[in-house]
């Protein structure tokens, strides 16, 4: 019998590997799971309640806007959920991430009665309480990339971008904006934001002036950049990260994923 080559061994391992993992759901960039809020038994009303408003988002193939919303039960054990697509994300994709999204969360905070996770893609978030048009700025995630050498100048040129796609975003169909404008050393620098499609025009204005004016704390040399929120979000990196046509009066389409690593999060609660 001829020997076993090195390379076979490597590949075979690869393989169980792999295998494992593709069963599982990506991890969400931020998460939380809201411990203080409550916790319910494995085979109460609530689970069965969480479970039906869930099954109710993945089996939906009649969502366009990216925007999921729904309630099931009776009180106390009804349960409120929220699910947002990028705005310029297609309809495949979105149901994907949110689909992929309900299993990661109860993975992820079993038995807690509230919990959000935000993925590049979509947020899924739900609730022992309403939370349909609550416009709520907390808990959020504020996550950083890379370096950059003229700290000021980009914090500046990120607030500035931010500022100049609020009012946009707010006043749109979709609620989102993107924008592309030049930092410090001439690199393009690309933003993105967006709000729930439940707030308001005034409400997601309200979300996403407290993100821009909690930015300066954060921005400090980064290259790159999410700020999450449960009503709002903002992202902005050098590299481009959204299809360059989106425009939020129209129907959704495909996006380029995105090319950073994760190097840290803060999760404010
Ligand atoms: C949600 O659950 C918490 C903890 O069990 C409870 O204190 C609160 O009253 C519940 N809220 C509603 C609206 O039922
Ligand atoms: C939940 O129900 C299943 C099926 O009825 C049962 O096998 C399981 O032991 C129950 N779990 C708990 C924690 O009660
Ligand atoms: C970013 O800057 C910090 C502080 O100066 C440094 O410790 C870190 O290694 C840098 N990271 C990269 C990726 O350059
Ligand atoms: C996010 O959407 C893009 C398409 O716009 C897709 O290529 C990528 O795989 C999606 N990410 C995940 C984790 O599904």
């Amino acid at each position: 019998m001829a020997p076993v080559s090195p390379s076979l061994i490597f590949s075979l391992c690869l393989i169980f590997i792999l295998i494992p993992q593709a069963a599982t759901q990506p991890s969400f960039i931020c998460h939380t799971c809201s411990p203080g809020l409550g916790t319910y038994t494995t085979n109460s009303t609530y689970a069965a309640n969480l479970k039906h408003v869930f099954s109710s988002f993945s089996s939906n193939t009649e969502i366009e806007n990216g925007f999921y919303s729904a309630s099931f039960g009776q009180d106390p054990d009804k349960v409120y959920a929220i699910g947002l697509c990028r705005g310029d994300l297609n309809q495949d994709f979105c149901r994907s991430c949110i689909n992929d999204a309900t299993l990661a969360l109860i993975q992820l905070c079993p038995n807690q009665k509230e919990a959000i996770g935000w993925y590049d893609n979509c947020t899924l978030r739900f609730s022992n309480h309403s939370i349909y048009g609550s416009g709520d700025e907390i808990p959020s995630c504020f996550i950083n990339q890379n370096n950059v050498s003229d700290v000021d100048g980009f914090g500046k040129a990120v607030k500035s971008l931010l500022d100049s796609m609020i009012s946009e975003a707010a006043s749109s169909n979709r609620k989102f904006a993107t924008k592309t404008s030049v930092a410090p050393d001439l690199s393009k620098l690309y933003g993105f934001v967006q709000c729930t499609l439940d707030l308001s025009e005034q409400q997601c204005n309200n979300c996403l002036e407290m993100t821009s004016s909690q930015l300066p704390l954060f921005t400090i040399g980064m290259g790159g950049g999410r700020f999450y929120t449960p009503s709002c979000n903002f992202r902005f990196d050098t590299n481009l990260f959204f299809q360059p046509q989106a425009d939020a009066s129209l129907p959704p389409s495909p996006i380029f994923p995105s090319p950073m690593p994760i190097k840290g999060a803060v999760i404010l609660m």
